[in-house]
């Protein structure tokens, strides 16, 4: 297989505009210039994948993309890479052997998209065919990093969102116009772009919605954003906002998906202080490392000392702190904590174990709200 310049790949052709992302473009180039692994790692919908595309594209050597997303458990990974780049089965020898054998001299950069629900797999395969091939170049997508030595992390942030000329805008504006064409932005624009968080999954769906709605109306239910956001998009994983956020939900852990879920309470940026204290009790008694977790996992994000949650991923904390019955109790904690705070106590919370019988549910896993 071979493209219109005659390199070797398999990259599926652009099929829209691509916006922005000069500086991540420019340091995941140099980063591959420096390693053999990168992996880019964000939140859904953010625009991992589509970054890695962007990236191989402009590259001179071969590129190749094999699309884990449909790999259940990592048993055939090396099969569906093998498959991606074209390669023979043989049955007499494990495929891992003959797909890092093949690799080994060769001078190329595989993509491995979609890796957060197969890290374990992936990471000993990836080991394997760097060991076996140095000249090849790994760019793995991912919600959270591989783990591997020498494994450079870039986190793809959100598209900004300042004024009517920010990237977010501007792709909510390119798409608005495949279903109204000569769509003009406004202030209600910005500010659901605002609302979107600036994600480009949420972007596009808002922007397919144009066709019954205007931007003000979208505006105003956005507090329904998983209803509203659950347009038919190409696959099934990014069919909605609800499957993507859902997705995440699904590879947590039940102590992760509870710390989500009272993380929700906070409306802004919170320090690991003010988490541990709202949100810890016999249930969860190491808040501060399963914050650590769900940052690694891109359902938080650090700002410094800070952490913060997209709003996407807040409503969805809400709706499963709902369905765990545990809204007012969290409610009362964030009060006592906020009001402590400004009595000038530093670690206020009364230690508040919750009702007892609750307790099973929300250690018991469950694919999440929604579904
Ligand atoms: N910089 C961008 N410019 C234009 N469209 C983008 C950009 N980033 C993402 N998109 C679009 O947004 C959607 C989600 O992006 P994707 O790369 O699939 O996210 P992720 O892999 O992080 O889940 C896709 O339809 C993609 O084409
Ligand atoms: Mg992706």
């Amino acid at each position: 297989m071979t493209d219109v310049l005659g390199r070797r790949g398999n990259l599926p052709a652009e099929t829209s505009t691509f916006m922005g992302r000069a500086e991540d473009l420019a340091e995941v180039g140099r980063l591959l210039r420096e390693e053999s692994l990168v992996t880019l790692t964000g939140v859904a919908g953010v625009g991992k994948t589509r970054l890695a595309l962007k990236v191989a594209g402009e590259r001179s050597d071969g590129a190749w993309l094999a699309d884990l997303s449909a790999e259940r458990n990592g048993a055939l990974l090396a099969h569906t890479i093998g498959a991606a780049i074209g390669l023979k089965e043989q049955a007499a020898r494990p495929q891992e052997d003959v797909l890092a054998e093949h690799l080994s001299g060769r001078r190329m950069l595989l993509i491995l998209d979609t890796c957060e629900h197969l890290i374990g797999p992936c990471r000993a395969l990836v080991g394997q065919i760097l060991r076996a091939a140095p000249d090849v170049r790994v760019l793995a997508t991912s919600r959270e990093p591989l783990g591997l030595p020498g494994e450079r992390v870039h986190t793809v942030r959100p598209l900004p969102v300042t004024e009517e000329d920010c990237d977010a805008v501007r792709l909510f504006r390119e798409r608005a116009r495949a279903v109204r064409p000569g769509f003009e932005c406004s202030d209600a624009v910005v500010r659901l772009c605002g609302r979107l968080d600036g994600v480009p999954l949420a972007l596009e769906l808002a922007a397919r919605r144009l066709r019954a709605l205007t931007a003000g109306e979208l505006l105003d239910r956005i507090d329904d954003r998983f209803s509203l956001l659950a347009g038919g998009g190409r696959t099934a994983r990014h069919r909605t906002l609800r499957t993507a956020v859902g997705w995440s939900h699904e590879l947590c852990t039940p102590e992760e998906r509870l710390l989500w879920a009272r993380l929700s309470v906070f409306g802004g940026t919170f320090g690991a202080e003010a988490a541990a204290d709202v949100c810890s009790d016999e249930q969860l008694v190491n808040v501060p490392d399963l914050l650590a977790r769900l940052v690694d996992k891109s359902v938080v994000i650090r700002h410094g000392q800070r952490f913060r949650m997209l709003d996407m991923m807040r409503d969805y904390g809400r709706e499963w702190l709902h369905v765990l019955g545990e809204e007012r109790l969290l409610a009362r904690r964030h009060r006592e904590h906020s009001l402590a705070l400004r009595r000038g106590m530093r670690h206020p919370r009364r230690r508040d174990v919750g009702d007892p019988a609750r307790r099973p549910e929300s250690s018991r896993p469950h694919p999440g709200p929604g579904h």
